[in-house]
């Protein structure tokens, strides 16, 4: 009798023991830590091979913009946090869309002679209530064509066409004054999470985002011997457990970064020709923006499907010297904000729990 009695009190034990084992691990799965890695090694502090130099005054030769020849790269260290100015400018900007609402966001969705991919996005994002969704604005940058009229969807979700002033990237990135969201998802017409995974990852970014571009794609920035940075896609093959870029292909960002980008801030005036020059990058000079202002990386987040991308065979990352252009962004980016603010983030937010 005693022995079965004690026998049922480890069984329950056992089972409490496995209960509240399962609960950590819940947990745990749940709510992903952000941890940050220490900073990197200093760049300045890699040895260099000692190379001859010519016997000519390199200080007397023309400066060829892009041009790293075989005198030493340019290093970046991390930027420092003491940015007084800048960090004023932000604090602004946030007070200016204080009043937007703070539990609702708006897509900001970019598109150029791409009507099918469009259609079928806003098809799939209309086909079911999402409970957060305000509004759908669609950037319009093909100027040759009329777009088509807004029209308020089944879903009671307002879809606005906004026909750019130019054709630029920059266009995605501006803080619409009629914009009435704190949160803006930027988009482009051929990527979404499914709705439930959208409501998902706006929750995500309200909870733990605010700060951060928050969103499905990560990238990464590594610098090579030299100290040159070069982009990559965070792939399982290329050993990569750190993440410091969300590209804005499918990211929530604050009003108050876009704010920041689309100022008369110095810094950001050139940035934003650089990206009308080279029709690329605007996206990791967000990341920068965002990371500089805060001293924080990027949240990537997971639905429970995964993002759905029609890019076709021949889309833009696909092309040949898409990589070294990405890099050459990099490259540039660091010496126009004079340090590298990119941060490396090793943990992600998923959706549901997955027990074992
Ligand atoms: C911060 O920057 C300002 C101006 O750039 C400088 O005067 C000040 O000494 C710096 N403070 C620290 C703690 O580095
Ligand atoms: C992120 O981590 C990688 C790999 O550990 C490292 O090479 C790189 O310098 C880090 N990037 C940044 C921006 O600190
Ligand atoms: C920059 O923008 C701010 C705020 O919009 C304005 O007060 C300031 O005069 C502008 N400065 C320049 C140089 O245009």
């Amino acid at each position: 009798m005693v022995a079965k009695y004690i026998a049922g009190l480890r069984a329950l034990a056992a089972r409490r023991v496995v209960t509240l084992v399962a609960a950590a691990f819940v947990l745990a799965s749940v709510i992903v830590i952000l941890v940050r890695l220490g900073p990197p090694a200093k760049l300045n502090d890699l040895k260099l091979p000692d190379v001859k130099l010519p016997d000519i005054d390199m200080s007397k030769l023309p400066n060829i913009p892009g041009f790293s020849g075989s005198h030493e790269p340019e290093h970046y260290e991390k930027c420092d946090r003491n940015i007084t100015e800048p960090l004023k400018q932000w604090k602004a900007a946030q007070q200016k869309y204080d009043k937007l609402m703070d539990d609702k966001f708006t897509i900001a969705m970019q598109t150029y002679k791409r009507p099918k991919e469009l259609d079928e996005t806003l098809r799939v994002i209309l086909s079911e209530k999402i409970a957060s969704l305000h509004e759908i604005v669609i950037i319009w940058n093909n100027l040759e064509e009329k777009p088509p009229g807004n029209f308020k969807s089944e879903t009671g979700v307002p879809v606005r066409y906004r026909v750019s002033e130019r054709n630029s990237l920059n266009m995605k990135l501006l803080p619409d004054p009629d914009f009435k969201t704190q949160a803006v998802l930027l988009s482009d017409d051929d990527v979404y999470y499914k709705p439930q995974d959208l409501e998902f990852a706006f929750q995500t970014w309200r909870k733990f985002g605010q700060h951060r571009l928050t969103g499905a794609l990560p990238r990464c920035a590594t610098p090579d011997a030299e100290g040159n940075w070069g982009y990559g896609f965070c792939s399982k093959d290329s050993n990569q457990d750190v993440y410091s870029m969300i590209i804005t292909n499918l990211c929530f960002s604050h009003m108050s970064f876009l704010d920041y980008y689309s100022s008369n801030n110095t810094v950001m005036q050139k940035v934003r020709d650089y990206v009308d020059d080279h029709f690329n990058c605007e996206d990791i000079a967000l990341n920068y923006v965002t990371s500089y202002l805060t001293g924080t990386g990027p949240l990537l987040v997971k639905g429970r499907d995964k993002y759905v991308n029609y890019e076709p065979a021949q889309g833009i990352s696909k092309k040949p010297g898409h990589l070294e252009a990405r890099s050459k962004c990099l490259n540039d980016l660091t010496k126009m904000f004079g340090c590298m603010p990119l941060v490396n983030e090793t943990a992600h937010i998923e959706r549901g729990v997955i027990v074992l």
